[in-house]
């Protein structure tokens, strides 16, 4: 199973895609992180120690290994390029089993195309998600733009996160409205960082017609854990986020059921 997280910057894409990955390791399954945020945060959510974590190649710094693989000299794309290698070279393995993938950023250079780049990716996460108890979380990078047409194209869940702002929810419509372009099978929202009960109607309200999976309370314990570099599953695991994180998760088992 394929879930991309998305949403505005900010909103609690990274602590949940984190928390929700070592959640479902826990739970038996396999595992892959993939932080497609040029900013690389996941690691640290994950509980990866910073020095492990830079030990890993970033996969899109490897332009020319990609483009190896992926185009014929005659310039013609190979629509399976090889990859059965990638998770040895480009993974590493952190607390709960979870392995990490790092993309990065695909330079943008002038009107280059991105194709080699999606392509390869495309093939790795077919090849990462052959059993029933694969799952590969996306952990994406704000914007509507490359990155999440590249990497979420054909997703099974988009798991849209929002907070009860105007701006978060607008974000949310839009990628509603994407994802239909993108052969999402499912789309669904979790409202984070909801003080009261009138956040949540407020953002129900705003999302009509668009399926609500979960509602994540403002919790300090999730600001602390970031201050003090911990994850938070490690830091405050008996927190109220962890709480509702479970619940999304058992919503996640139940889906993939
Ligand atoms: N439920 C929450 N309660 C309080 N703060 C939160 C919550 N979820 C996330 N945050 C805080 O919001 C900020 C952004 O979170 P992050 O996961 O990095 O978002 P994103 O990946 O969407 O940019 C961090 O400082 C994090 O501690
Ligand atoms: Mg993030």
């Amino acid at each position: 199973m394929k879930i991309a997280i998305v949403g505005k910057g900010g909103v609690g894409k990274t602590t949940i895609a984190a928390c929700l990955a070592r959640l479902l390791s826990r739970d038996g399954y396999s595992v892959i992180a993939v932080d497609a945020d040029p900013s690389l945060n996941l690691a640290q959510a994950l509980g990866i120690p910073r020095d492990v974590a830079n030990s890993v190649p970033v996969l899109f710094d490897y332009e020319e290994f990609i483009k190896s693989r992926t185009l014929r000299p005659s310039g013609v794309y190979l629509v399976n390029p090889r990859v059965n290698d990638v998770v040895e070279r480009f993974t590493i393995k952190g607390p709960d089993g979870v392995k990490l993938l790092k993309l990065g950023a695909v330079r943008k250079g002038g009107a280059r195309c991105l194709c080699p780049e999606y392509a390869f990716l495309r093939a790795l996460l077919s090849h990462l998600i052959l059993g029933r108890k694969d799952i590969v979380i996306l952990d994406m990078v704000a914007g509507l733009e490359h990155m999440s047409r590249g990497a979420a194209r054909g997703v099974d869940l988009m798991l849209c996160i929002t907070e009860p702002s105007v701006k978060a929810i607008d974000v949310a419509l839009q990628m509603h409205k994407l994802s239909k372009d993108l052969d999402v099978k499912m789309f669904a929202v979790v409202i984070n960082k909801a003080s009261s009960e009138d956040d949540v109607g407020i953002v129900k309200r705003a999302l009509e017609g668009v399926e609500v999976i979960g509602v994540i309370p403002y919790d300090a314990s999730v600001i602390e854990a970031d201050r003090e570099g911990i994850s938070l599953i490690d830091y405050a695991p008996t927190s109220k986020a962890i709480q509702c994180i479970k619940e999304l998760k058992k919503y996640i088992e139940a889906f993939i059921k």
